[in-house]
């Protein structure tokens, strides 16, 4: 049955505009997708429609997380004092180790999605470990929570410690065994991409990034990928010791990008690259080229001291950009956050070179909603045939003055946190706090 939801509407259709709607109305079908978004409840055909009315309260598009590290939840906030190479040794990669015990895993995975859940991230793009058993339960409890999530089993078996390496065939036969039992596809065949998104919590190729995966382990991720069209995510151009290592060990590559491309994981199907803070030149054109999106992470690139990334630059480009919270190397799981920290980097940029503008709020609004989600499908705005992935705000706390409703939006951004976020939707339903 068809539902319609009544509230102050906000939304992005575009990256530099707000769609304002004051106590508008928003209907939804019964497949969980938005049919309309209108001014009076006559023009959505909803006479007989069950109407829930949200009074003085904003009505969003769900947040959209293009690159988180389930198994770093523990060192959330903590091991702030390298940079990234040493930090993986020292930190993070110790504790990925530990998934090796699901029972170890448990707690901290429901505790990652509880967070998500929290600050209104409806999907999410996931980095799990090596672990085929941890990881098939990080899916299940997405899947328990009715939350959208891209889960990747990571790809490791050079430069990395005992017990965070897997062999190429291990890789292989645990991917095909979760791609077996999630997706309910016969093993080997084609469907497409759009009927895998079709269920809300799929797998997605993970090498970690060149220096942690072999050519062979590379080439099987390409062939997987190609095999059963899934998406790919992976780290690129973060820190520049750690692209000079690449070089090093790609010698043939002509950048770090080309390093991904030569085996079918940059561009060949739906991808998106964390991080290239320091992509240029070629890289950038081949990006281009591929339509491989960033997954921009102010907050990790500021703790890991990895640089400022050229946003701007990609935008005009054309090259697609979402936001990632990168928890551990990012301390925050906010996404609202995470477009302050976007906005707040782009000026640093723009002090050094004043030649491109910094970033507005819609442009960041846009980036965690609409261009973050269409990595997930149809995703992250509220214009017909967009899967209803909302958050309904209730910012009275906030709301002391005569404020607009574009100026409530970004009072909310800006000083608000999971306490304003009352309604969290996704795919239509509405998503109750998952259990710890
Ligand atoms: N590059 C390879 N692994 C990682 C990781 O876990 N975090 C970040 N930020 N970069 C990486
Ligand atoms: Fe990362």
């Amino acid at each position: 049955m068809k539902k319609i939801y009544k509230a102050h509407i906000l939304y992005t259709k575009e990256k530099n505009h707000f769609e304002v709607l004051e106590n508008g109305y928003l209907a939804v079908d019964a497949d969980g997708c938005v049919t309309g978004v209108a001014a009076d409840l006559a023009s959505l055909d909803g006479e007989d429609a069950e109407v829930t009315d949200f009074g003085n309260r904003l009505l969003i598009p769900a947040m959209n997380d293009l690159h988180v590290h389930a198994p770093q939840y523990r060192n959330q906030g903590i091991a702030m004092d390298l940079e990234l190479l040493p930090w993986l040794q020292n930190y993070t990669f110790p504790e990925e180790k530990k998934y090796a015990e699901t029972a170890y895993a448990e707690p901290m995975y429901r505790r990652f999605i509880h967070d998500l859940w929290r600050f209104g991230t409806m999907r999410s793009s996931v980095f799990a470990t090596i672990h085929t058993e941890s990881t098939r339960l990080l899916m299940n409890l997405f899947q328990e929570a009715g939350m959208g999530a891209l889960v990747g089993k990571v790809g490791m078996n050079r430069n990395c410690p005992e017990g965070l390496s897997e062999s190429v065939d291990d890789m292989v036969q645990g991917y095909e065994e979760l791609i077996h039992s999630t997706l309910n596809a016969p093993l080997g065949s084609a469907a497409s991409l759009c009927e895998k998104l079709s269920t809300l919590v799929t797998p997605i190729i993970t090498p970690r990034f060149i220096p942690s995966c072999t050519s062979e382990m590379l080439r099987a991720c390409g062939e997987l990928a190609a095999k059963y069209q899934l998406p790919v995510q992976s780290h690129l151009s973060e820190n520049k010791d750690e692209i000079a290592w690449v070089q090093e060990l790609e010698p043939e590559s002509r950048n770090y990008g080309d390093a991904y491309d030569r085996y079918g994981l940059f561009g060949q199907t739906p991808t998106v690259m964390a991080h290239c803070v320091w992509t240029d030149g070629e890289e950038l054109e081949l990006m281009k080229q591929r339509g491989v999106m960033v997954a921009h992470c102010p907050t990790s690139n500021i703790n890991l001291a990895s640089g400022i990334a050229p946003i701007r630059r990609f935008l005009t480009e054309g090259i697609p950009v979402g936001l990632g919270s990168d928890v551990s190397g990012g301390h925050d799981f906010s996404i609202f956050r995470m477009m302050v920290y976007a906005v707040q980097m782009s000026k640093l940029r723009y002090q050094r070179d004043k030649s491109s503008a910094f970033l507005s709020l819609a442009e960041a609004f846009w980036m965690a909603t609409k261009s973050g989600g269409s990595f997930f499908g149809r995703v992250g705005s509220f214009e017909p045939g967009y899967e209803f992935d909302a958050l309904v705000i209730d910012d009275s706390d906030l709301n002391h003055s005569d404020y607009s409703l574009l100026e409530r939006l970004e009072r909310y951004v800006y000083l608000g946190d999971d306490r304003q976020i009352v309604h969290r939707f996704c795919r239509g339903k509405e998503i109750a706090e998952p259990r710890i």
